[in-house]
């Protein structure tokens, strides 16, 4: 990637509808919205609302399937002035499998990511937080779009922010993952929530439940991006992007001193269209700044 700095699954259209708006030459890579076997309609509205910090989703991973994906978007990606990460969605292993051998297929499609914990629908999320399960949907997926040493492209799991309550730890889920094939983590997706509009005394989303995002969750990645990187990737060698609530360049920055190698950002956009952009602008200065040459020297440089 030309910058440390990608666009969120389901945070910038399907491709590269972002084109219009923003010099996708400058970003690192866009994530593909995720991805299911058949096309999705998603959840009535309301999908998606403000909260004081930060915003809640209910999409239900609305989305055209995998056949008019490769059909419509697919023949575009080759020419996305970035690198494309294609995301991957489903509700049984089969469909990860599916989606991830057709997605890797394409040309243009650089990495699959495989979204194994999106809280907006039901049979979703259960993948991203048992170590079972998770290590049979990332080895089928990785069966599907062959092994890295033949060819096979790059893998990343996408692990839901699991902090407390489970015996299952964001540890161990990584390990997991990338003992089945997984070769990057991108740590987290959004964490359940919800609003009620207190006047009706009705949910405020159709869904009832949405998926938290923007800066209330960025110091809950940040240490979870931590305990994974000091428990794990570190000596693993395996890259982590951090994406949660990245509004600002220093966000970003505290993301890769606790061990991103990249970032993604999608709230943020929302805001603001020129976030990206000026994250790029900002993260080069700061890498400057700190004396060093590429932010890749900066990875993981928390001092106790
Ligand atoms: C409107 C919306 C749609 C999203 N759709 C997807 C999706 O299709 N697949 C996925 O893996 N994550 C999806 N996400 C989660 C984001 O990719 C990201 O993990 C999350 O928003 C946290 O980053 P942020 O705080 O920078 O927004 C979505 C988030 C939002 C706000």
């Amino acid at each position: 990637m030309t910058s440390p700095v990608i666009l969120a699954a389901g945070t910038a259209g399907v491709l590269d509808e972002t084109s219009g708006v923003m010099d996708l030459s400058r970003i690192g890579a866009v994530v593909t919205k995720s991805i299911t076997p058949e096309p999705r309609e998603g959840n009535s509205p309301l999908r998606v609302a403000p909260v004081r910090a930060g915003m809640l989703n209910a999409i239900g991973l609305a989305n055209p399937g995998i056949e008019a994906f490769v059909q419509a978007f697919a023949p575009k990606a080759a020419s996305v002035p970035c690198r494309v990460i294609g995301s991957a969605a489903g509700f049984c292993v089969s469909d990860y499998e599916q989606v991830a051998g057709r997605l890797a297929a394409c040309d243009g499609i650089d990495a699959i990511e495989l979204n194994v914990s999106c809280p907006n629908v039901c049979g979703g999320p259960e993948f991203g937080v048992d170590c079972g399960a998770l290590t049979e949907v990332v080895a089928a997926a990785r069966q599907a779009i062959g092994r890295r040493e033949d060819g096979g492209k790059p893998l990343l799991a996408k692990l839901p922010p699991v902090s407390i309550g489970t015996p299952t730890t964001i540890v161990d889920l990584a390990r997991a993952a990338v003992d089945a094939g997984a070769d990057v983590l991108t740590l987290c997706n959004t964490t359940p929530g919800m609003a009620i509009d207190v006047q009706t005394r009705s949910p405020v989303l159709g869904n009832g439940t949405g998926g938290l995002s923007g800066p209330a969750v960025h110091p809950i990645v940040l240490r979870l991006i931590h305990l994974v990187y000091t428990q794990f990737a570190r000596e693993a060698g395996v890259p982590i992007i951090g994406l949660g609530g990245v509004m600002r360049w220093d966000d970003a920055a505290a993301f890769v001193v606790a061990g991103a190698s990249a970032v993604g950002v999608g709230t943020a956009m929302f805001a603001d269209t020129r976030r990206p952009g000026r994250l790029v602008r900002e993260l080069d200065r700061w890498v400057v700044s700190q004396g060093v040459a590429s932010v890749d020297e900066l990875t993981g440089s928390l001092q106790s």
